[in-house]
């Protein structure tokens, strides 16, 4: 089809062209005698314009016909194609990422299955300590050079031993990845989901420093409205230790029913603390000469405040109605 109106444009210099051969006929036409002249010349002029009229069609052919194939109408609007997105978790940890690396932190990595040393024993967390209770977790059928099952890390605070052994202080780090307990599944419990960590240790770092660093992330996060209060609470592995708790999002007051803060206002959202001397001891870095704040949120959480889902299964049942309202 493409190459027709290129035979027209050879066509049109073959026979209309200054030098084709109805020029050279009616060029000719003089030499004959008149009487004879003019019926022929109008013969000349009739076969002209039918040519003309033959090229003009042939020109204008490929487009037309082009248009007017079956089943192409160039008109029409496109054919919607479902395009994949982001995981409404995979959004909420670039959002944390976004922020930290903001806050001059660097990413960290870490593994799921780990040693009893970097899950518990480096963090403080002694053979039979009960806090070791609150963490049950799924054991591998493979054991560690020191003879104890592998396991599935509780939390991300691994990443805090794994950047320390890899790192001389001063360290500024963040991780976000997935942690594992044994723990029945409901609205807001799960085996398996999300956790970010945070480790700073540098000369003088104080509870001060923690404080700000929270405050703003959450700032940046949810909103410069939003506030934050430390309670004091106990993690084997920090000196002192809090809970982090922010201001409700959704009912901004605590006042009336509010199903979300349970008309307290606030919202735990993340333990925090100075890193314990035997946590930097374990990493050979000198508690006399550095010292460290740590946190660590479940990163779930942060997807249901920020996307406003009520219920923490509706982030692994992959749900199209649900993953689509986060694109
Ligand atoms: N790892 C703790 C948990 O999962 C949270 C935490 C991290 C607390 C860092 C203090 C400091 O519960």
């Amino acid at each position: 089809m493409s190459a027709k109106p290129l035979d027209a444009e050879a066509l049109e210099l073959r026979y209309l062209g200054r030098k084709g051969e109805l020029a050279l006929l009616l060029r000719d036409l003089k030499d004959i005698p008149l009487e004879e002249r003019k019926p022929l010349g109008a013969l000349g002029n009739a076969a002209k314009a039918d040519l003309e009229a033959k090229l003009a069609e042939l020109k204008g052919a490929a487009p037309a016909a082009a248009a007017a194939a079956p089943g192409l109408d160039l008109t029409l609007p496109g054919q919607p194609f479902p395009k994949g997105s982001l995981h409404p978790l995979t959004h909420t940890m670039n959002r944390l990422a976004e922020g930290f690396l903001k806050l001059g932190f660097t990413m960290a990595d870490s593994p799921l299955v780990e040693d009893d040393y970097h899950n518990f024993e480096a963090l403080n967390f002694p053979q039979y300590h009960p806090a070791r209770d609150m963490q049950d977790t799924f054991y591998v059928d493979a054991k560690d050079a020191a003879g104890k099952f592998l396991l599935l890390r509780t939390h991300t605070s691994n990443a805090q031993i794994r950047a320390m052994e890899k790192q001389e202080p001063p360290i500024r780090v963040f991780h976000t990845g997935r942690v594992f307990r044994s723990e029945a599944v409901d609205a807001s419990h799960s085996f398996a989901f999300h956790q970010i960590e945070g480790l700073y240790v540098d000369k003088g770092v104080s509870m001060a420093d923690l404080k700000w660093t929270v405050d703003a992330f959450m700032k940046d996060l949810f909103g410069s409205g939003v506030k934050t209060r430390f309670n004091p609470s106990y993690f084997p592995f920090v000196e002192p230790g809090a809970e982090v708790d922010m201001s409700c999002v959704f009912c901004k007051s605590g006042a009336g029913r509010c199903p979300v803060c349970k008309g307290s206002g606030w919202l735990e959202v993340m333990g925090a603390g100075l890193v314990h001397p035997n946590v930097l001891k374990s990493c050979k870095y000198d508690p006399e000469k550095w010292s460290g704040f740590a946190f660590g949120a479940g990163i779930e959480r942060f997807a249901m405040l920020l996307y406003g889902i009520s219920d923490m299964r509706m982030l692994y049942e992959n749900d199209l109605r649900v993953l689509k309202q986060v694109q």
